[in-house]
């Protein structure tokens, strides 16, 4: 199941590739370019050229979510979620990592990511201590949604 959707990602991303030679994606990596410059306004809108995004993982995003959710996603996650997942979800003593095909509660789809984040884990299976609803911050449905994006894209980037 998730091994199709990735392959599906890939086969979409060599055909998205193949079927725009010469545009911009091909400028973008290694270059990085001023990677936050919107570290401290989530909300900026119409922000333009979010952060480059694999392309890959651009094209393994789920219908709905696109590459500034995920850039957002980032930020917000940073505020929270880092302390017991780890940066870039590699996981603390604290919470699991969210970065690999190994889940505990989930199988790792997106609306489950949603769900998971929003309600929180009350009863842990391998961790000590509980996770709170929207990992204890403040977060409004569409910062879940964005986190979930980021939190998503960090299983899926081929
Ligand atoms: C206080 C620590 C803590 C914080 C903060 C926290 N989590 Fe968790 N998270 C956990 C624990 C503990 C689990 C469940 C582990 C278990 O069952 O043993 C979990 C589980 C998860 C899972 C399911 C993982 C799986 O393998 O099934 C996701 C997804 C997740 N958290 C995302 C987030 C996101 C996104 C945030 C920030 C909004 C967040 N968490 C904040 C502790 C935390």
């Amino acid at each position: 199941m998730r091994k199709s959707l990735f392959l599906v990602g890939t086969l979409t991303a060599a055909l998205a590739v193949g079927a725009c030679n010469g545009a911009d994606d091909r400028a973008a990596p290694g270059t990085d370019p001023a990677t936050a410059p919107a570290a401290g306004s989530p909300g900026a809108p119409g922000a333009p050229a979010a952060a480059p995004v694999d392309p890959r993982l651009a094209a393994a995003l789920p219908p709905g979510v696109t590459a500034q959710m995920v850039t957002e996603g980032q930020q917000l996650y940073a505020t929270v979620c880092v302390a017991c997942h780890g940066a870039a979800g590699t996981g603390t003593q604290l919470g699991p990592s969210l970065n690999d095909q190994n889940w505990i509660h989930i199988s790792g789809e997106y609306d489950e990511i949603v769900n998971i984040t929003a309600t929180g884990v009350a009863r842990p299976r391998e961790y000590p201590a509980p996770m709170p609803p929207r990992g204890g911050g403040n977060f409004t449905d569409e910062q879940v949604r964005s986190i979930a994006a980021y939190v998503f894209s960090l299983s899926h980037r081929g």
